[in-house]
C-alpha cells in the first residue's frame, strides 16, 4: 500500500496504513522531528496492548521515552488531564524540538493534539489512532479538542501532525461494538463519495487496509480543500445533523457516535427521497448494510424531542442550516434549507422510522 501525503496549509504529512506500521514508529519519528525526546500519550486500555512496541521502537531509533497515561474514557477529555500531560512534558524536559505521541482512540488524539498544539505553542506530534473511528476519522484533519463542563470539544484548535501510523492490526482487540462504531463512519465515507467503498462494504467482501485507505482518501481530499470547516466539509456531516442532535439529547448516553449517526444517515436518506432528490429505494439499502453490523437505523425518541437540539447545532447559520443530501450512494451535496423546511419534511418521514 502507498503511503498516502495529505497536503494541508499547516504543511503535508505522511501517512502510514499497514500491518505491522506500529514497529516503524521510530523510524518515522525520526524523519519529523530533531529532538531526541518523546512523549506518548495513551489510555489505560491501549499502553499495556501497544505501548510497549511503540516504545521499542522509539528506543531503538534513540529516543527517550516517557509516557502520560489517562483512564480511558471521554471523561479524559477535560481541563485537568490536559493539566497532567503539561506536567507529563514539563517534568519530561519536552521541548519544541521533540515530539509527542497520540497513541489511542479519538479521546488520546483529541485531547494529546489539543496538548501537542498548546504546550511551548506547538511540539511536533504523530498520531497513532487505534480505534476503526480514529483512523478513519478523528486523525485525520486537524481538530483537536477538550470538553469543558458546558459542552463537548469547546476548546481546542486545528493543528495538524507530523505523521499518522495506522496499523490494522491494532483493530484486532476492539470489540464488536467498537468496531460498528467506526463501521458507520465508513458507510458514511461510502455514501457521500464512494460507490465502490459502499458496495464492497455492502458485500462484506472487503480488504480492511483497503477500506482504511478509501476512507482516509476521501477524508483527506475533503479537508484539504476545505481545512476550516466551512464548505466541503460539511459533507462530512452527512447523518451528522440528526446524529448529534440525538446524542444530545440523550446525554451522549444511550447511543455511541457511530449508532447515532446510523440513525441519522437513514433519516437524511428518508429525507432526500420525500423531496425527491434521493434515489427511491436508498434508504432501503442503507439500512440493510447498517442492520448486517448491528447498528441501529431508527430511535423510539420523538422528532419533538430532538428538533430543538437540531435547531441549536453550532453549523446553523441563522434560521437557515446545510442539510447533506446524497442524490445516489457515493454521491453527496449540501442543500441549504430554511429549519421549518426540515421540519416540515422530518414530520413526514419521522414516523416511518
Ligand atoms: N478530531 C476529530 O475530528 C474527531 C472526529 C470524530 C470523533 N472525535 C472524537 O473522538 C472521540 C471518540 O473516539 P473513539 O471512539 O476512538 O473513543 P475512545 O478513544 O474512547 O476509544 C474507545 C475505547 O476503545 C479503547 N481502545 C482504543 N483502541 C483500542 C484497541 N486497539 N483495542 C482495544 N481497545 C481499544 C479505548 O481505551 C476506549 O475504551 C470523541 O471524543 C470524539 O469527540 C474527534
Ligand atoms: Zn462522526
Amino acid at each position: 500500500m502507498p503511503d498516502l501525503l495529505a497536503n494541508t496549509a499547516g504543511g503535508d504529512y505522511q501517512i502510514l496504513i499497514r500491518k505491522g506500521a506500529l514497529a516503524k514508529t521510530g523510524e518515522i519519528a525520526s524523519g519529523v522531528c530533531t529532538g531526541r525526546r518523546a512523549c506518548v500519550v495513551s489510555d489505560e486500555n491501549v499502553w499495556p496492548l501497544y505501548g510497549n512496541t511503540v516504545q521499542t521502537s522509539l528506543e531503538v531509533a534513540g529516543f527517550t521515552v516517557s509516557n502520560a497515561l489517562v483512564p480511558a474514557g471521554e471523561a479524559s477529555k477535560s481541563m485537568d488531564k490536559l493539566m497532567y500531560l503539561y506536567e507529563c512534558f514539563n517534568q519530561a524536559g519536552i521541548n519544541r524540538a521533540d515530539l509527542i505521541v497520540a497513541l489511542g482512540g479519538g479521546v488520546i488524539g483529541d485531547l494529546a493534539g489539543f496538548a501537542a498544539a498548546t504546550w511551548l505553542r506547538g511540539v511536533p506530534l504523530v498520531q497513532i489512532p487505534t480505534t476503526l473511528l480514529a483512523q478513519v476519522d478523528s486523525s485525520i484533519g486537524g481538530k483537536t479538542a477538550i470538553d469543558l463542563p458546558f459542552g463537548k470539544n469547546l476548546a481546542g484548535a486545528f493543528y495538524q501532525p507530523q505523521a499518522v501510523i495506522m496499523d490494522p492490526s491494532v483493530l484486532l482487540s476492539l470489540s464488536r461494538g467498537q468496531m460498528a462504531d467506526g463501521m458507520a463512519e465508513v458507510i458514511k465515507y461510502g455514501l457521500i463519495r464512494d460507490d465502490n467503498l459502499f458496495e464492497q462494504i455492502e458485500s462484506k467482501a472487503y480488504d480492511l487496509e483497503w477500506v482504511l485507505e478509501r476512507c482516509v482518501r476521501t477524508k483527506i481530499t475533503v479537508v484539504s480543500r476545505d481545512e476550516r470547516d466551512t464548505g466541503e466539509r460539511m459533507l462530512l456531516n452527512f447523518g451528522h445533523t440528526i446524529g448529534h442532535a440525538i446524542e444530545k439529547v440523550t446525554a451522549f448516553s444511550r447511543y455511541t457516535h457511530g449508532e447515532a449517526v446510523a440513525i441519522g444517515m437513514v433519516a437524511a436518506a428518508r429525507v432526500g427521497e420525500f423531496l425527491g432528490e434521493t434515489a427511491p429505494g436508498t434508504s432501503k439499502r442503507i439500512i440493510k448494510v447498517l442492520e448486517s453490523y448491528q447498528l441501529p437505523v431508527a430511535t423510539d425518541l420523538s422528532l419533538d424531542d430532538i428538533l430543538p437540539a437540531i435547531a441549536s447545532d453550532k453549523k446553523n447559520v441563522g434560521s437557515r442550516l446545510y442539510f447533506v443530501l446524497i442524490k445516489e450512494t457515493g454521491q453527496a451535496y449540501l442543500k441549504p434549507m430554511k429549519k421549518s423546511e426540515l421540519t416540515d419534511v422530518l414530520r413526514e418521514v419521522w414516523q416511518d422510522a
